[in-house]
């Protein structure tokens, strides 16, 4: 049976080694890279000096528990360490399925480097799973409406709210689509009421694939551009 946890722990371990001495730390979200705050915290009580970036409430919260001292605003970021949902072979990540997207993308884009780190069950093929987008909930039916004309299929998420006070409608689309993501980022991102998509293209640099034994399997990514 497949140990989906031990994984991300092999994987935390081996990004938690990145941290030098004096970085700015960018604090992805979710159950992967909250295993690396424990990590990191546990370094930061043996005597590291960094200051981490929180990527949501709930990790800031938890990182001044564990002693993590933070950063009220930021210019730039050293390293991140973020989860992902699912990333293709050429390193196109969906996020969001936590909610943290917006928060996740402001990170990833002010970082100089960002790690993502995963369990095998996240690599894809191709991306296929229901894209997380985040919408202002004034005027939410309209934004919805052009979403549908945009041609994917929104569902809000029922109850939740994003830490900017935001819904997260999860938008499933025809594969043909996805083929041009930069596309599709643009198409849905340029609609009033859209905050941000979980696309998140040439927003890695490092890749930390954490395998059930214990083994780690490092890809690494060039990015041309600034990111989306
Ligand atoms: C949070 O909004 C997400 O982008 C997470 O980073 C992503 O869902 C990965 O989380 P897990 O490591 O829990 O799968």
């Amino acid at each position: 049976m497949s140990n989906p946890e031990a994984a991300k722990w092999a994987a935390a371990r081996r990004a938690v080694e990145l941290v030098q001495p004096g970085q700015i730390v960018g604090l992805g979200t979710g159950t992967t890279a909250i295993k690396f705050l424990e990590l990191l915290a546990q370094k930061v009580r043996g005597g590291l000096s960094i200051q981490g970036v929180p990527t949501s409430e709930a990790i800031a919260r938890q990182a001044r528990e564990w002693g993590i001292p933070l950063l009220e605003s930021f210019t730039r970021v050293d390293l991140t360490v973020d989860g992902a949902d699912q990333i293709d072979p050429s390193g196109r990540i969906i996020k969001g399925g936590g909610g943290a997207l917006l928060r996740e993308k402001l990170v990833a884009l002010a970082s100089g480097v960002e790690v993502i780190v995963v369990d095998p069950g996240k690599l894809v093929a191709e991306l296929t799973r229901a894209l997380p987008v985040e919408i202002i909930p004034f005027g939410v039916e309209t934004t919805l409406a052009r979403l549908r004309q945009a041609g994917v299929e929104p569902t809000v998420r029922p109850g939740f709210a994003s830490d900017a006070g935001n819904l997260v409608a999860d938008c499933a689309y025809p594969a043909s689509l996805m083929r041009v993501p930069a596309q599709l980022h643009e198409r849905l991102k340029s609609i009033s009421g859209v905050v941000e998509t979980g696309l998140f293209l040439e927003l890695v640099d490092q890749l930390i694939i954490g395998h059930e034994d214990g083994r780690v399997e490092e890809r690494e990514f060039r990015r041309s551009v600034a990111g989306r």
